[in-house]
């Protein structure tokens, strides 16, 4: 039996109660929000940091669906009437997560935030897949591979950084700069958004629950690739 009936378009998401439509239209401009600020401050920003065609290349691909992920959510928002400014981040905008303050200023440092920071959304886009609105279980279903690809080249980045003991370092250096404000990313474990979320069906696992099984995940790939598991 679904936590919540399912509403399959926008004209149907229009004819649900108030506190519904809310909670969608809140995870859609979250997400539209935060896309488009790490694009912005991370990914475009990289593609000047990529030391080789191969990886100016993959960097591009990376940045050009990072922003589409803005575009595939700012239409959701738009086909279910939140205004454009709602969906554009401001300068020191409150609504962006704090893992996009980091100051970006290498390529050591982007390829760790790949790899530790795609992971994070790809385990947020995994808990919209059975979502109770079907156009953003859809938006989700599109998105997820290509986070998978952005963790994957996270990946191999950072093994090919690592090769020499200088580069081996420095992701080092990046991860343990980087990672402390991962956890945070998940929200709080008393989350009043997230138990709305859950009681309309539209995510299903807790915040703390989230983060523990990326806790788990990433642990496992940083140690995997030979780097010193430093989180507290
Ligand atoms: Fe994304
Ligand atoms: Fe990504």
């Amino acid at each position: 039996m679904p936590a919540y009936p399912e509403v399959k378009t926008p004209k149907a998401l229009a004819d649900a109660p108030a506190d519904y439509r809310r909670a969608v239209e809140k995870i859609v401009i979250s997400h539209a929000i935060n896309e488009l600020h790490g694009a912005r401050v991370f990914d475009e920003v990289a593609v000047a940091f990529a030391p080789t065609p191969y990886w100016k290349w993959l960097t591009c691909r990376v940045a050009m669906e990072e922003y589409g992920h803005h575009v595939r959510f700012f239409r959701l928002g738009k086909e279910i009437g939140v205004a454009d400014d709602a969906m554009m981040p401001q300068t020191s905008d409150k609504r962006t997560l704090s893992i996009f303050d980091f100051p970006l200023q290498n390529w050591d440092e982007f390829c760790v935030i790949k790899l530790v920071a795609d992971l994070a959304e790809i385990i947020q886009v995994e808990d919209l897949l059975e979502c109770s609105y079907v156009p953003l279980r859809n938006a989700a279903k599109a998105t997820l591979p290509e986070e998978k690809f952005h963790a994957k080249f996270g990946e191999q980045s950072v093994a090919e950084n690592i090769e020499t003991p200088e580069g081996k370092k420095h992701a080092q250096a990046a991860l343990d700069a980087i990672f402390p404000s991962m956890p945070a990313f998940f929200g709080s474990d008393q989350s009043k958004n997230n138990e709305t979320y859950r009681k309309f069906g539209i995510k299903f696992r807790t915040n703390g629950e989230m983060r523990a099984d990326y806790l788990a995940r990433v642990k496992r790939i940083v140690e995997d690739l030979g780097l010193a598991w430093a989180a507290a």
